[in-house]
């Protein structure tokens, strides 16, 4: 498992307003967009490419074209969908899955509550949008379901992750996955609540206005 913890002074930036509890949903909604696009960035740094041959105003050339199958991009609900227009502005062609996933905040357990996915997912290139890796118990489960449909290359794009989550990720899922991690910041730890310290809160509800 590859984890990639991008620094950059902008996602710093946007990152530390996230983080600030003082921060309105609607200003949290467009900074997440603006990060994720610039995660992006990164995370699709080795999607599958093939050549093509173009004319300019001045000659032919060889160029380079997103090869099929398309990717697929699959926010996992509900706190995914917050990241998909972030994601889709780099990659407006990969076709979208839905994953529905909640956690039991008593047991940390997850189920699967809604799924939107292709049967197949052999040879696609898979982007997860989950904006917290907490313990991993949703990223792990989202990951499997993914596996068991044929999907080997898959890329996770969070805005935080836990060092414990990420330790639940790499012993959990089959090392025949080429897996990879994008994220803002690893953090310190997690609180007995299963939250992210220092965070960002409720990355839902911060998202959809539950919270001011
Ligand atoms: N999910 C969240 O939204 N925030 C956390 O800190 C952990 C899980």
């Amino acid at each position: 498992m590859r984890v990639l913890e991008i620094d950059h002074p902008l996602v710093a930036h946007k990152l530390s307003v996230l983080r600030n509890r003082a921060t309105h949903s609607s200003v949290f909604r467009q900074l997440a967009d603006e990060l994720v696009t610039l995660l992006a960035y990164e995370a699709t740094r080795n999607v599958a490419v093939a050549p093509v041959e173009i004319e300019t105003p001045v000659t032919m050339m060889t160029g380079t074209k997103l090869s099929n199958p398309k990717p697929m991009v699959v926010p996992i609900l509900r706190a995914g969908l917050g990241m998909l227009d972030g994601l889709t502005r780099l990659l407006p062609t990969a076709e979208v899955g839905f994953l529905g996933m909640v956690r039991n905040d008593e047991t940390l357990e997850v189920t699967t509550y809604a799924n939107r996915l292709p049967e197949d997912l052999t040879g696609r290139q898979c982007f997860m949008l989950d904006p917290m890796l907490a313990t991993g118990h949703t990223l792990i489960a989202a990951c499997e379901y993914m596996h068991e449909r044929g999907a080997r290359d898959i890329t996770c794009v969070t805005l935080l992750c836990a060092p414990e989550g990420l330790k639940a990720m790499e012993e959990a899922l089959d090392p025949s996955i080429d897996l990879t991690v994008v994220t803002a910041a690893i953090d310190e730890k997690l609180d007995e609540k299963g939250y992210i310290v220092p965070g960002l809160g409720d990355a839902g509800d911060r998202l959809f206005g539950v919270v001011d």
